[in-house]
């Protein structure tokens, strides 16, 4: 592998930025100072360092972010913050994109990775991975809404796969109700548009879970982490199984 490639992966920079690491002699090989982007380096034999602290190579980097409202699922955009902007330089040197998109207004997980086979994976439409979803709407969902959920709601476009609604609070006097509802897809804006067509509107939508990943309470709107070890073997087990 180049050794430039190898110093993006590590996350020392960017590729411009690793180039001005080398010139400025930052980076060791084996012990000795290497100024070439283009040299050859082997990661699991060769031992490189910077300002003297091995470095670990990493290809892929997952985060688990708890999108907040007024964010944007993109990476770059002109008007707007962006997912990209909450993370840190390391996600941005490694060009890390969001696994599908969340609405402006919708908060709660996001994953975003630079795995674009994992992420493949995850979006597939084939591969019906889980996300459940809690929403605040407004008006009273009912039993009937129940079944029509679990039957597939006929939407103008198309018709939904079976999905799960959850009545967890109603408030008679506010007519309004709490809900989960977990679907199998992850077409524009499908869970706002399927309470729609049960005559009601969701005023508050976070999404909590996707595929094998869950959102933990203690991370704050706005705050990220990176996947746990145990997390990634998940992810990687749940592609295969996909
Ligand atoms: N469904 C929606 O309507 N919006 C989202 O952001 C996600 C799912």
């Amino acid at each position: 592998m180049r050794l430039d490639k190898f110093l993006v992966d590590c996350g020392v920079g960017s590729r411009t930025e690793v180039k001005q690491v080398l010139k400025q002699k930052k980076i060791q090989v084996n012990g000795k100072v290497e100024t070439s982007a283009k040299v050859h380096i082997d990661p699991d034999t060769d031992q490189v360092t910077y300002l003297g602290e091995k470095l670990l190579h990493e290809e892929f980097v997952y985060y688990l972010l708890n999108k907040p409202k007024g964010v944007i699922s993109a990476t770059e955009d002109d008007h707007h913050q962006t997912v990209l902007d909450l993370l840190d330089d390391t996600a941005r040197h490694k060009e890390v994109f969001p696994v599908g998109r969340l609405d402006i207004d919708t908060h709660g997980l996001l994953l975003l990775t630079n795995n674009g086979k994992l992420a493949h994976a995850m979006l597939s439409p084939k591969k019906h991975v889980d996300k459940l979803y809690r929403a605040q709407v407004a008006g009273i969902m009912t039993q009937e809404d129940v079944d029509r959920f679990k039957e597939g709601i006929v939407l103008k476009d198309f018709t939904t796969l079976p999905a799960e609604l959850e009545i967890l609070e109603v408030d008679q006097e506010a007519n309004s109700c709490l809900v989960q509802i977990r679907i199998a897809e992850g077409k524009f804006h499908q869970v706002k548009r399927m309470v729609a067509a049960c005559g009601k509107e969701v005023t508050d939508l976070e999404r909590i879970s996707m595929g094998p990943l869950n959102l933990n309470p203690s991370l704050e709107l706005g705050e990220w982490r990176r996947l746990t070890v145990e997390e990634i073997g998940l992810l990687t087990d749940f592609r295969v199984n996909l």
